[in-house]
């Protein structure tokens, strides 16, 4: 059988949570991950840069091969997956932050939605909670920037994260659940905990990697059983130093003990 690769995508680390929990389940396909670290958050930029970044990035993607692209993004996905999917010849699988899943589980109780602040204004996220959501039961929403910035910069500690997160999070509200709708804020699992205690803390990786296999039996793209490999780039760049890339293992290592 012929090797398959997927590529990932994402502004910068976040998106490594997503492929972590992919190669558990197809660890026979090639993953290529692409960190457009030059650009990095996306979060605060305006809708036509991060389209133009995701089609550099999904360009890049296109130019090594891929048979498929999870934007495991949900910033980019929010402005730019129209565009990609009708750009590109291969399917890409997008990310949304998990509201539905989150209104299937606690009808009726207060919701939190965390996102970059992008996400948190477009018209994609509010069309999702309108749908899931009667309007009297509409869940909170949160723009949390400071938690990208963390994770970019390798800022773990409950101490500073809590910090940052009670001083935009309302305890008050006793949240039953908080969607987590940006993939950078899944390192944090652990401060959410400590801050508003053993709350179900729902993102999208699940439901993300469960469309990338059935998009990729829909169009007979087999994944071998051999053991696949990975390669990191960064804004198109080969990630070669042994740091960096030490880094990068540990943030795939980090992914499946906070899960
Ligand atoms: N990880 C990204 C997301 O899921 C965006 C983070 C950023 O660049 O602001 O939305």
């Amino acid at each position: 059988m012929s090797k398959v690769r997927i590529g990932f995508f994402d502004s910068g680390i976040g998106g490594i949570s997503v492929l972590s929990y992919a190669r558990r389940r197809l660890p026979g396909a090639d993953y290529i991950y692409y960190a457009d670290t030059d650009h990095v958050p996306y979060g605060t930029k305006s809708p036509e840069d991060i389209l133009r970044y995701s089609d550099a990035a999904v360009g890049f993607l296109a130019e090594q091969g891929v048979s498929a692209v999870v934007v495991a993004c949900n910033t980019a996905t929010s402005m730019a997956i129209s565009y990609l999917r009708e750009k590109y010849p291969f399917p890409i699988v997008g990310m949304e932050p998990a509201v539905k899943p989150a209104a299937a589980a606690h009808p009726g109780a207060n919701i939190l939605v965390c996102a970059t602040p992008v996400t948190i204004a477009g018209k994609k996220l509010h069309t999702l909670i309108e749908n899931n959501y009667p309007s009297e039961e509409q869940p909170d929403l949160v723009g949390l920037p400071g938690l990208v910035t963390f994770a970019e910069n390798g800022i773990f500690d409950c101490e500073t994260v809590c910090g940052y997160l009670e001083t935009v999070i309302d305890r008050t509200k006793n949240y039953a659940a908080v969607v987590l709708g940006c993939t950078h804020f899944g390192y944090f699992r652990d401060s959410f905990r400590d801050l508003l205690g053993d709350i179900d803390l729902i993102d999208g990786t699940e439901g993300t990697v469960n469309r990338l296999i059935s998009i990729l039996s829909q169009n007979s793209i087999d994944v071998p059983d051999a053991q696949g490999s990975t390669a990191f780039y960064q804004t198109g760049r080969p990630v070669t130093d042994p740091a960096v890339l030490a880094y990068y293992d540990q943030l795939l290592t980090r992914s499946e003990i906070l899960k």
